[in-house]
């Protein structure tokens, strides 16, 4: 695809060559996340950074990612704070943030709310999350600590095995995850959720189409051997009708240090997109995998801001410009490295 001036909207935009670009740019992006080096280069640019639905990692990575390019962030988190409770159409809304703005990431509760407003925008849009549709920089970020983490094993995307777990029917960054998979060959996949809360039919087709060999089931313990990924979702309480509902699914499966010794690989990579939800009833991810050198749910959102960052320098046409303006940084860094 053409990166400068582009909306990210959805996974399916990308190719497997700009897959390739954006994990080579976010890997240049390396000294700068590190704080040993800082750039300037969107010096006097605004990211409009706007949250209709909580967020903790997104909406602080990107506007990090954002930061550490040079660049200012101006924040609405809150329907009630912005006049969409006063009536006002996504149009209206998208022509005057992006008058204010370089580049707008909006996440918001309806599928293709971010679209609506992008196709108003005058400047780029990234959808930070549109409901249970897609969340396609985490299904970016996501495919580059898979990578980066199967290549210090030394192995590779195609022909790995991954499971997906939870809320497949809701979970977004699995919507977006799953299609990105697409770009990729002789995958095995397995897909445990409750039976209601199956990944999309549509999804599963196209998985199966790819020639990946896709198994859905509701029995998790069965299905952890040999993989390579696991990957772990909350169950999207926000999506559902009532608690209660939520709540009969919550802690249907649950991932420990004894589960992961009997059943895993002792290499078996651990992620989750987080929030991982802590509480009693659900503890969908021990807080005793902590120690365990493969889970990597840090890593990814180290590695968010990186992909964050790429995404900005490409759309905004900046990659080639980072080092021109760039200097060593000057305050204490040394924990960083811990
Ligand atoms: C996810 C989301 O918002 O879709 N979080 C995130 O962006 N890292 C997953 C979730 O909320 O469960």
């Amino acid at each position: 695809m053409e990166f400068p001036g582009s909306h990210i909207l959805s996974v399916n935009q990308f190719s497997r060559e700009d897959v390739e670009y954006i994990f080579q740019v976010a890997d240049s992006m390396q000294p700068y996340a590190n704080r040993e080096r800082i750039t300037k280069v969107l010096d006097g640019a605004i990211l409009g950074n706007m949250f209709f639905e909580p967020s903790t990692r997104t909406r602080v990575s990107f506007g990090c990612a954002f930061n550490l390019l040079g660049g200012h962030v101006r924040e609405t988190t809150d329907v009630k704070s912005s006049s969409l409770t006063k009536g006002e159409s996504l149009y209206d809304t998208a022509r005057v943030i992006s008058g204010y703005s370089d580049v707008v990431v909006m996440r918001h509760p309806q599928s293709g709310s971010v679209g609506e407003f992008a196709k108003a925008s005058r400047v780029p849009v990234i959808n930070g999350g549109d409901g249970p549709n897609e969340h396609p920089s985490q299904a970016v970020l996501d495919l580059y600590t898979i990578r980066k983490e199967l290549h210090s094993q030394n192995r590779s995307i195609n022909g790995m095995k991954i499971a997906m777990v939870g809320d497949l029917k809701h979970g977004r960054t699995v919507h977006s995850l799953s299609q990105l998979l697409l770009l990729y060959d002789d995958l095995k996949i397995r897909l445990i959720s409750p039976a209601e809360l199956r990944m999309p039919e549509s999804i599963v087709d196209i998985l199966k189409q790819k020639g990946h060999e896709v198994l859905e089931t509701e029995d998790m313990e069965s299905e952890l051997a040999g993989n390579d990924i696991l990957y772990l979702t909350r169950i999207q309480e926000e999506r559902f009708a009532s608690k209660e509902e939520a709540d009969s699914y919550r802690g249907r499966f649950r991932l420990n240090q004894a589960i992961y010794t009997r059943y895993c690989e002792p290499n078996t990579v651990i992620m989750h997109p987080l929030p991982r939800d802590s509480r009693a009833e659900a503890n969908e991810l021990d807080n005793d995998l902590n120690q365990n050198p493969g889970l990597a749910i840090f890593r990814q959102t180290d590695n968010g801001v990186l992909v964050r960052m790429a995404l900005f320098a490409l759309i905004l046409d900046v990659v080639h410009k980072i080092d021109d303006t760039s200097s060593d940084v000057g305050w204490y860094t040394e924990r960083r490295f811990q």
